[in-house]
């Protein structure tokens, strides 16, 4: 199916969005997101990806909303997405760098959220080492709090511009085989894509060495109390027995940030037996699509010529971001009203 059909059907379904679906204040993660309010994201998305092919992507749709940016950590393509996105919708963005912060003197998260809030943002994109941090800022402030990663926990925002990525190409999701290749354990971003690719129906494949698989994954190996921690997954060891009749395939980098040390024996050794290469994606269904959320250690987790050939669509991935988190903005603001997106102008 091709970009243009799958297009259109986002659009005829966009004449049946409700926004009555969308409950939410805060994008925290996937979890609690229905199937219903993920559509609403990605067709609302493919609406903001019209104004960013503009030849002058800028509309007044957030005047005077205003944005923070709050990274712990480092980040390029997440924060300047989350910019750019407020400021082609007209709201004022600023970034707030940890390093040059009142949080240097010592000042705690829930002191400089309420600070924030007390200039009046509306919201505040957070990035944070803790697991677990933009859900304690949530609960102190009323300003509207995404989670743009924190820990290896979550990271709803790439895994929304996944998904709007990966329908864009092959339409529906449902039982279509989607393998994320690497270090699993240490993932944000594919925790929050298990979530959300599990509500779209799709067959999720997690492949890695066995000391980068999270345990008890399977759901045959969940004690009790865990069976409903996690969506159903398919995990596997052997890359080439995953990578059969894939319809999209994600390799993922390496998270030594955040693993402990005797993970792996070396990089060598892990580059011979996970990197997603040419050789290994002959078994994929021939029209696969590779993808990565980024950045990429080239030469470890995925080949260069792989990266760059002509099933990739990492770029793509990017500018989508912009379009799927200029969504979720603009849905946050409460400024959307139902009436306006079925009568096809909105913003
Ligand atoms: C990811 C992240 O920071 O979690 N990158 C991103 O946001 N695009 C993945 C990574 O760091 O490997």
């Amino acid at each position: 199916m091709t970009i243009e059909s799958n297009r259109k059907q986002i659009d005829k379904k966009n004449d049946a969005l409700s926004l009555n679906q969308w409950n939410h204040h805060n994008v925290l993660d996937l979890d609690d997101f229905s199937h219903t309010e993920i559509v609403t994201v990605l067709s609302l998305a493919e609406r903001m990806r019209e104004i960013l092919d503009r030849r002058i992507p800028r509309v007044p749709a957030l005047r005077g909303y205003t944005i923070v940016n709050l990274f712990f950590e480092p980040s390029t393509r997440t924060r300047a997405s989350f910019e750019l996105a407020g400021k082609m919708l007209g709201a004022d963005v600023i970034s707030v760098s940890a390093s040059t912060s009142s949080i240097q003197k010592g000042e705690s998260l829930i002191d400089t959220v309420r600070t924030l809030r007390a200039m009046r943002a509306d919201a505040i994109i957070m990035r944070h080492e803790m697991a677990g941090a933009p859900y304690l800022a949530a609960s102190h402030t009323d300003a509207s709090i995404i989670n743009a990663g924190d820990g290896a926990h979550a990271h709803p925002t790439q895994a929304l511009l996944d998904l709007y990525t990966m329908k864009r190409h092959v339409g529906d999701l449902k039982n279509k085989k989607v393998v994320m290749v690497g270090d699993i354990a240490h993932s944000r971003v594919a925790r929050s894509d298990l979530w959300g690719l599990s509500k779209m129906g799709a067959h999720v494949v997690l492949c890695g060495p066995p000391t980068l698989l999270p345990r008890g994954l399977g759901v045959s190996e969940r004690p009790e109390h865990a069976k409903n921690a996690l969506p159903s997954v398919q995990i596997e060891t052997d890359i080439d027995k995953a990578l059969r009749d894939a319809h999209v395939v994600m390799a993922l980098r390496l998270q030594s940030e955040r693993q402990e040390n005797g993970l792996l024996p070396s990089l060598r050794e892990y580059a011979e037996n996970y990197q997603v290469t040419s050789t290994r994606l002959i078994k994929a269904q021939p029209d696969y699509l590779l993808m990565h959320p980024g950045p990429k250690n080239e030469g470890i987790e995925i080949a260069s010529d792989v990266a760059r050939g002509d099933r990739s669509i990492i770029e793509e991935q990017v500018t989508n971001g912009v379009a799927v988190r200029m969504a979720l903005l603009y849905l946050l603001s409460g400024r959307v009203e139902s009436t306006q997106i079925s009568e096809g102008n909105a913003p």
